[in-house]
């Protein structure tokens, strides 16, 4: 029997057990978004966000900013959040208009604050297995799935398909961190059925419909899926062919309902570890 991966039931009870904590708080943890202009995909992320945030029972501001907004105008808005003693949180919604993506905003965040994990300070913290004030939550919670299903990683090869500064690559550290043994695969690697084809543990974050099928999964193996795509009809798919792949898989995530959900759980789970770092000085 193939094990479904659940990540819906573990993202209600990881915000239940933070709805639970924050009823206790005085002051109630901030989370701070930040949208500038009007890309359909953020928005939708965004209201999301904004939702389980009051969900949870945090103080959730949205800053929605100009597809036009200058640099400087951003810029100034992070350094405010940076010295608001009640925001705990900040999130600049990736992607931003053409015109400002060679910036790097991400930098101004406050490590403090950044919610992301995307900080500088904070990638090298995940890497070097230091205690980030912070980590990537799509890669936090994908660990977290597997940990909460009781699937040892230690010693695994796992293959990662994808090498993103948000997923594979903070995805890779983590798993090192777990004694794993990691392969980061790509859009140039080559031989990549072959590749996959050796994981334990296969993830795949390419965003490409229906990549992964039979051919790339060893009988037995865990899958887990990353990938968002909508087909015409506007229904959300994955990288995966689920319907082949999970004959042959141990355990696999659904899309949607797999590794989205656990997102959305550990940005709020980073926000209340943010808030109590606060709460110290
Ligand atoms: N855009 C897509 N995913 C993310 C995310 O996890 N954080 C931010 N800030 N932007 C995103």
């Amino acid at each position: 029997m193939t094990l479904i991966l659940d990540g819906k039931r573990l993202r209600d009870k990881i915000l239940s057990d933070i709805k639970n904590k924050v009823e206790k708080l005085e002051r109630k943890p901030c989370l701070a978004v930040i949208l500038v202009g009007s890309d359909p995909a953020s928005q939708i992320y965004v209201k999301n966000k904004q939702k389980s945030a009051q969900n949870v029972g945090f103080k959730s501001e949205l800053y929605q900013l100009d597809e036009n907004s200058t640099s400087d105008e951003i810029k100034k808005l992070i350094e405010d959040l940076n010295q608001n003693k009640d925001v705990d949180g900040i999130l600049l919604q990736l992607p931003l208009p053409k015109h400002l993506s060679g910036e790097n905003f991400l930098e101004l965040i406050d490590p403090n604050k950044d919610v992301d994990g995307f900080h500088p300070v904070n990638v090298g913290k995940t890497l070097t297995n230091t205690s980030p004030l912070a980590i990537s939550c799509t890669p936090k919670g994908i660990v977290r799935l597997l940990v909460e299903n009781n699937i040892e990683l230690e010693g695994k090869n796992v293959v990662i398909i994808g090498r993103s500064n948000i997923v594979g690559k903070p995805l890779a550290a983590l798993l090192t961190n777990e004694n794993a043994t990691v392969t980061l695969a790509h859009s140039k690697t080559k031989n990549l059925a072959q590749v996959a084809k050796n994981a334990d543990i296969l993830i795949s974050a390419t965003g490409i419909c229906g990549l992964i099928t039979k051919d790339f999964v060893k009988e037995g193996a865990i899958v887990i899926d990353v990938g968002i795509s909508r087909n015409v009809q506007g229904k959300i798919l994955g990288d995966v062919v689920f319907d082949e792949v999970s004959k042959i898989a141990s355990a696999i995530t659904p899309v949607p309902g797999g590794v989205g959900p656990m997102t959305i759980a550990m940005l709020m789970e980073n926000t209340l570890e943010l808030y109590f770092e606060h709460a110290k000085f």
